[in-house]
């Protein structure tokens, strides 16, 4: 059995060289996690673990743009619900997904530091605060 320490070094050997297939690919494709296993003589289900408790790790090619609607407690409160439905409205995608031409994925993610502008969302590194409906589609619309 591995001590603490090993696994620390293993653990954090692991995430560098998710990060390194993400920067290759875009995303993790599933021969990578299970060529990442088979090296690392480690159960695939542990390597999968890793890449999705990190939400900078996708499983799945993103769009062109990636759009990050906040799902944590101040934004919920400000009735984030309408926000996502709105997204969901304009792209026919639901969370996890990606529009039919790859220009956009949504995901839902905690929050994103924009509480005091909640309810709140990113496109890419640009952070949108204080939305509504109308808002969402007036900023998407710029991204079309
Ligand atoms: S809780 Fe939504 S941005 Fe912080």
């Amino acid at each position: 059995m591995a001590s603490s320490t090993n696994d620390a070094r293993l653990d954090s050997s692991l995430l560098l060289l998710l990060e390194r297939t993400r920067e290759v690919y875009g995303y993790i494709p599933e021969h990578a996690l299970i060529g990442l296993a088979d090296a690392l003589g480690l159960p695939v289900v542990d390597v999968y673990s890793a890449a999705t408790f990190y939400r900078g790790l996708p499983l799945r090619p993103h769009g062109k743009h990636v759009i990050r609607v906040c799902k944590s407690v101040p934004c919920y409160l400000k009735h984030n619900g309408s926000i996502i439905h709105a997204v969901e409205r304009e792209l026919g995608i639901g969370p996890g997904q990606t529009s039919q031409d790859g220009l956009f994925s949504l995901e839902l993610v905690n929050c994103i530091g924009a509480c005091d502008r909640a309810p709140a969302m990113m496109i890419d590194d640009e952070v949108f605060g204080d939305l509504t409906a109308e808002r969402v589609t007036e900023i998407l619309a710029g991204y079309r």
